[in-house]
This record gives C-alpha cells, sequence and structure tokens, in this order.
C-alpha cells in the first residue's frame, strides 16, 4: 500500500476501523521489521480515530515496557497487575474503563485522559504485550471499539511476533 490512509469521508466509527484494518493487514504484511510495523499501526489509529494517546507496551524481564507510541510521553514500565495494562496482562483479557478515576490503581500518565481501552497480545497462551489506547473524553469505547481492536491485534500477532 502507499503511505497514506484512506479513510472514507464522513463514516461511522465501524467502518473507520474497517477500512483501516484493510489497509493496516496489507502494510504490516509488507513490513518484516517489527518496529516498522507497529509504528504505522499506533500512527495510524491515533490519526483515523482521533486518540489522545496510543501505543505499546510489550513484556520485557517480566516487566510491560514502552514501545511504540503517539501522544504525551508516558510511563515507560508497568509491572504485572498494576494499573489497567498490567491488569488486563494479567486477566488475559480486554479491559474498557469508561472513568479512570474509578479504576482501582489506574496509572495516570497524564490528567487529561478519562477513559481507556487495553487490549493484550495473546499468543500460544502467552501475552507479549499490550495495545493501549486513552482518550480525553469519559466512556469514548465501547463494544464497537473493543471488536475491532481485538481483531486487529490478532492480526498483528499473527503478522508481527
Ligand atoms: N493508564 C495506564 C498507564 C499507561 S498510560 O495510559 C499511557 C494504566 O493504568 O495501566
Amino acid at each position: 500500500m502507499s503511505e497514506t490512509l484512506v479513510i472514507p469521508s464522513g463514516a461511522s466509527k465501524e467502518e473507520r476501523y474497517r477500512s483501516l484494518s484493510t489497509q493496516l493487514s496489507a502494510l504490516i504484511a509488507a513490513e518484516t521489521d517489527r518496529t516498522a510495523a507497529l509504528a504505522n499501526v499506533t500512527a495510524a489509529l491515533h490519526e483515523a480515530l482521533g486518540f489522545f494517546w496510543t501505543g505499546f507496551y510489550l513484556t520485557k524481564n517480566n516487566t510491560l515496557t514502552l514501545n511504540v507510541f503517539q501522544g504525551p510521553i508516558a510511563c515507560s514500565r508497568i509491572a504485572y497487575g498494576r494499573g489497567v495494562c498490567g491488569t488486563a496482562w494479567a486477566e488475559r483479557r480486554t479491559i474498557v474503563v469508561d472513568d479512570v478515576d474509578e479504576f482501582p490503581g489506574h496509572i495516570a500518565c497524564s490528567s487529561l485522559s478519562k477513559s481507556e481501552i487495553v487490549v493484550p497480545l495473546i499468543k500460544n497462551g502467552k501475552v507479549l504485550g499490550v495495545l493501549d489506547i486513552d482518550s480525553d473524553k469519559p466512556a469514548m469505547f465501547d463494544d464497537t471499539d473493543r471488536k475491532m481492536l481485538e481483531k486487529l491485534c490478532e492480526t498483528i500477532v499473527d503478522t508481527c511476533f
């Protein structure tokens, strides 16, 4: 694909995700360097969906370690079971948080972040990392985000790891 994203104007959130997923699958299939592939996924999601913070943490030495991202600087290490990311890792499931202030142990990298979704990357039963997305508006993530991001993360795991 070219280095330009084409997102239908006036499209619904689901249509934007669908259009993005098709283009991103082709993009990451054509790139053998994992960092390069994940960097473009991050930029594409961030730009097409207008998130506040979009990025990956990958497990290294039994800690989630900050990887490629778009948005303000963030905490670089997250322990197993800590915050939304560490909880998604421990519970091996997507976590959607409508109000980050209500999530026990939420790690606030920015006071502007209001809601969050974290999707674990799982291969052969092992959590390799998480995709973490924050919005500066409350309750921005619903079942469409969960479904579409889980599908995208499956493609990422199959293609990049
Ligand atoms: N809020 C996350 C920390 C990472 S930042 O949002 C980028 C958490 O509680 O795990």
